[in-house]
């Protein structure tokens, strides 16, 4: 079988299959305002579906899938697709925004999950409920101490809207002295409704000196692939790093697609383009020659809409859907 190559000869190992736009959770720069429709379930792909469009990607060489949301935990049939998932020969993993793991550790473990990431913006239960519109700060912590507990990689993504996170960003840090956690700083980007600007920006640079006012810091080795920029303070367990899609982008190394909850396949978060794989899968229709029309496609960085220039970006010009209805 052909490798699942774009014109720019890259790879496309890595799959990111989101399978909710539902949350928990009201984060504005996910989730653009309250009246927010959710996707019918008649829209939604089923276990079944999910589990179908996977098995194609693996036959078609993908070596690691992410279960993204929405909030992924809140789908009801959750276990189900991961216990689907864990048939295949994968890495499989997810990202979550933490409230619901106690629930299902024993059974992610049981399936060999181990890795999770975990999006968590602040360290402050008042800025938590902000940010979130929810009190869930302190199960939250507790979930990411059990996934410690149970011998879990666990990453935490913090999303860094200038302005918000800098006074935050020695605590995050002191964090990965004291437990094994990885931090990952994520440049704020641009999407659907979340008002974002060029100015909301804090660079890998700025967090960088500001980290460096406080501690000691060692450059790590980055894996290929591998989107965060990775530190160490010294002598520490964990690490922290920083993921520079806007002012460094990683493209030419990229391995990664995306399908979205309603089964539209997207070959960067950025692209305008989707191309539906789940109707024709209804249909009985054969999805291979999408998938590759989707990756020929497939622009050299940043969907093609923007540069790294983010000073200059006009939101306005970006056409893409919001966070919630892309999956993180
Ligand atoms: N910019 C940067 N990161 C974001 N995320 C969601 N929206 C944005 C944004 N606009 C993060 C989530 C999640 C990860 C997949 O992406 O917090 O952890
Ligand atoms: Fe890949 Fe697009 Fe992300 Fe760049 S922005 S790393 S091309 S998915």
């Amino acid at each position: 079988m052909i490798k699942l190559e774009d014109s720019y000869k890259r790879v496309h190992d890595y799959l990111r299959i989101s399978i909710t736009d539902n949350c928990n959770f009201r984060c504005t720069y996910c989730m653009p305002d309250e009246s927010y429709e959710f996707l019918p379930p008649s829209h939604l792909m089923t276990p079944d579906e999910i589990f179908q469009l996977a098995k194609t990607f693996v036959e078609l060489g993908v070596k690691k899938i992410r279960i993204t949301g929405g909030e992924p935990l809140v789908r009801k049939d959750f276990l189900e697709i991961m216990e689907k998932l864990s048939e295949l020969p994968v890495e499989l993993t997810l990202t979550t925004n933490g409230v619901l793991i106690d629930k299902y550790l024993d059974d992610l473990i049981a399936m060999g999950v181990r890795s999770i990431n975990i999006s968590l913006d602040t360290l402050n239960p008042i800025k938590f409920h902000q940010i979130t519109k929810r009190n869930q700060f302190h199960k939250v912590l507790q979930n990411i101490q059990l996934c410690l507990k149970a011998g879990i990689l666990t990453k935490i993504n913090v999303v860094a809207v200038k302005g918000e996170v800098e006074k935050e960003i020695h605590s995050f840090i002191h964090l990965t002295e004291i437990y094994p956690l990885h931090v990952r700083f994520i440049e704020f980007m641009p999407f659907d409704g979340n008002h974002w600007d060029s100015q909301k920006v804090l660079s890998a640079s700025e967090m960088m000196q500001i980290a460096m006012e406080h501690y000691e810091v060692v450059k790590l080795k980055d894996e290929v692939h591998e989107t965060a920029r990775k530190f160490q303070v010294k002598g520490s367990k964990g690490s922290f790093a920083f993921i520079t899609t806007m002012s460094n982008h990683f493209c030419f190394e990229c391995n990664r697609m995306r399908i979205t909850a309603d089964g539209k396949m997207k070959n960067c978060l950025f692209d305008k383009n989707e191309l539906d794989l789940l109707t024709p899968l209804r249909n009985n229709e054969p999805i291979l020659s999408v998938i590759r029309e989707s990756l020929k496609n497939k622009k050299p960085f940043l969907g093609g809409q923007f540069t790294n220039e983010f000073e200059k970006t006009d939101a306005h010009a970006i056409v893409n859907r919001s966070m919630i209805k892309i999956g993180g």
